[in-house]
């Protein structure tokens, strides 16, 4: 398996994985304002905009994930639930490093929220560095939010030590997590996940 551009029949699930990993990350640390502005509909309509530059993984249709780039900013990262754990994340992060390398960025940023402790170690043993807390504005429907976030920051380099790790996590123990039965696993139209290649 390896990272690949999203396709229309991704739209739906990955807007639908975006809502549901944003309710786990965001929901319990921001004002309920904003909350109320992050419905499902705002998801698939920020999603169909973002769609040709985002990457994903997983079967056409049924993605276990996804990243996207914004200038020099890993700007989204959301893994399913059911795949948590597994090594995905990495994999597309290791993705991600790659493209911002290739368009020239020598420091990439990208914001956790303040309080996500899940997101923040996944930092950390990836190599981003907590630069500093700040408000940055967030998008929502008809303007911005100002939100309050972790800001993390990595020196890229080629190639990235990362790319190794990402095999390892795809072809060790932990694999065994995506193996389990899940709604995830249901989307591979009765397939199990497959040993990643
Ligand atoms: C952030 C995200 C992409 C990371 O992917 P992942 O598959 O969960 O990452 P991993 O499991 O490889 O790494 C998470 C680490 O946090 C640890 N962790 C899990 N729950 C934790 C918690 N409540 N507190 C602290 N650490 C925690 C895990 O044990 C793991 O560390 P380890 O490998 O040293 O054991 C994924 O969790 C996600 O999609 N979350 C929702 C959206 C989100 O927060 N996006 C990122 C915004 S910056």
């Amino acid at each position: 398996m390896s990272v690949r551009p999203a396709q229309a029949p991704d739209l739906a699930p990955l807007a639908r994985l975006w809502w549901q990993g944003w309710r786990d990350a965001y929901l319990p640390l921001v004002p309920k304002a904003l909350a109320a502005r992050r419905t499902l509909d705002s998801f698939i309509d920020r999603m169909a905009l973002a769609l040709p530059r985002v990457r994903t993984l997983g079967p056409v249709g049924a993605p276990l994930g996804f990243h996207l780039i914004k200038d020099d900013e890993l700007n989204q990262l959301y893994v399913d639930e059911e795949y948590r754990g597994a090594g995905i994340a990495t994999m597309l992060t290791v993705d991600a490093e790659a493209r911002l390398l290739d368009a020239g960025v020598t420091t990439a940023w990208l914001a956790c929220p303040i309080g996500n402790a899940r997101a923040a170690r996944f930092c950390q043993k990836t190599g981003w560095t907590l630069a500093r807390a700040q408000t940055i504005p967030t998008e929502i429907p008809g303007g911005w939010y100002p939100l309050k976030i972790w800001r993390y920051e990595k020196p890229l380099t080629q190639p990235s030590p990362w790319a190794d790790r990402a095999e390892d996590e795809l072809s060790g123990p932990s694999l065994s997590h995506g193996e389990r039965e899940g709604p995830a696993a249901k989307r591979w139209e009765g397939e199990r996940v497959r040993p990643l290649q």
